[in-house]
């Protein structure tokens, strides 16, 4: 039988590899293109949901973190070093971890969920919180790397979107050609960049670092749809948010790195770039766990809450495959489970230990 081998292996052909690289890898990517019955009934659309929180750690950041790794090996690298809302911090430590590399990793001050920040304690990670926001541990991160011996894995990294455009090889391999459309979360931007990039590779020919081309993989490539956060919505908005404020942390983001990047899918592909607010975040994600199966973080609802808004607006056309990304587990930041719609908390019903009383709570009797 054969076992998946992580994404660089698997697209070594389209990939900035040799067969002499030391690959860096933790078995990541080859996750679920999962089928949403709910979704694809409201919007009379085939809507698919790719999970990411499947990965090794739990998000799509090990995609482009499997490659900026090797990359810090091949370049000599003793250290690397992230700023992160938590899922860049905790994809470094355990890459790092396997690479033998030191990982310092910034973090913005008490804005970071716990599943997260168990992650990066847990791989051993130098963890310093920053008072400041995403945006001032980017900056710092950037500096310390251009004066110092340690090696930047944000995705300002060329490596991290090149591992991270995989996503886009694997809907299209699953799909057996592009969707019409793919909705995703917008925080840096560096994964809207990555997919338009993969999906471009893929519906065109492709000549590879070795001189070889590909022939296209795909007829067409989709329209982009990225959400950001209401209160961290810089691109929709036009300007840089000074103090983003949002409960999807993972995306609290004021000033994207790859801010031109995200207006260039978006454009190139017909698509838009727009926010949702926290409570359609908190619907979108309560959706995705009553009514898909599916446990994401709430940042990772973005792109649901979007697609659910634009349907209420009357712009999801009917009879399209759709694809949404959802880009971290629920377990990184369980607490918004524990409360119900209207945010009190929902409390296990407590029995005695006898058959009859649990049948006739559960009305069976
Ligand atoms: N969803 C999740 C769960 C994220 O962690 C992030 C970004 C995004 C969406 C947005 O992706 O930045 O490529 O536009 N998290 C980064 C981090 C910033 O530090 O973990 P993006």
């Amino acid at each position: 039988a054969h076992q998946w081998r992580g994404v660089i292996r698997e697209y070594a052909e389209r990939l900035p590899v040799t067969e002499s690289t030391k690959v860096i890898t933790l078995g990541e990517g080859g996750t679920p293109l999962v089928f949403a019955p709910a979704l694809s009934e409201l919007t009379g659309s085939s809507v698919y949901l790719k999970v990411e929180g499947m990965n090794p750690t739990g998000s799509f950041k090990d995609r482009g973190m499997t490659m900026a790794m090797t990359a810090a090996v091949a370049a000599g690298a003793q250290a690397v070093v992230c700023a992160s809302t938590g899922n860049t911090s905790a994809s470094a430590a355990a890459y790092a971890t396997q690479a033998g590399l030191r990982c310092a990793v910034l973090v913005p001050d008490g804005k970071i969920s716990m599943g997260k920040m168990s992650q990066a304690i847990a791989h051993g990670a130098d963890i310093l919180q920053i008072d400041g926001n995403f945006d001032n541990c980017l900056e710092v991160a950037r500096k310390l790397s251009e004066n110092y011996p340690v090696f930047l894995v944000n995705s300002v990294n060329p490596a991290r979107i090149e591992g991270q455009k995989t996503g886009a090889f694997e809907v299209v391999d699953s799909l057996g050609d592009a969707p019409d459309y793919h909705v995703l979360p917008v925080g840096n931007a560096g994964n809207i960049t990555a997919y338009w990039k993969g999906y471009k590779e893929y519906a065109s020919e492709y000549t590879n670092a070795a001189g070889k081309t590909l022939a296209p993989v795909s007829t067409k490539t989709p329209i982009m749809w990225g959400f950001q956060a209401a209160g961290a919505a810089p691109i929709v908005l036009g300007h840089p948010v000074t103090e983003p404020d949002t409960i999807a942390t993972a995306i609290r983001i004021g000033n994207p790195a790859s801010w031109t990047q995200a207006e260039e899918a978006r454009d190139e592909s017909g698509g838009l770039i727009d926010s949702v607010t926290d409570d359609e975040i908190l619907a979108a994600h309560r959706w995705l766990s009553s009514r898909e199966g599916v446990f994401v973080e709430p940042g990772s609802a973005a792109g649901v809450a979007g697609l659910i808004k634009h349907h209420g607006a009357g712009h999801v056309p009917a009879g399209k495959t759709i694809v949404i990304t959802v880009t971290g587990h629920g377990l990184k930041d369980p607490d918004w489970a524990l409360k119900g719609a209207d945010g009190t908390p929902v409390e296990p019903t407590k029995v005695a230990f006898d058959v009859l009383a649990v049948a006739q709570s559960l009305d069976l009797a």
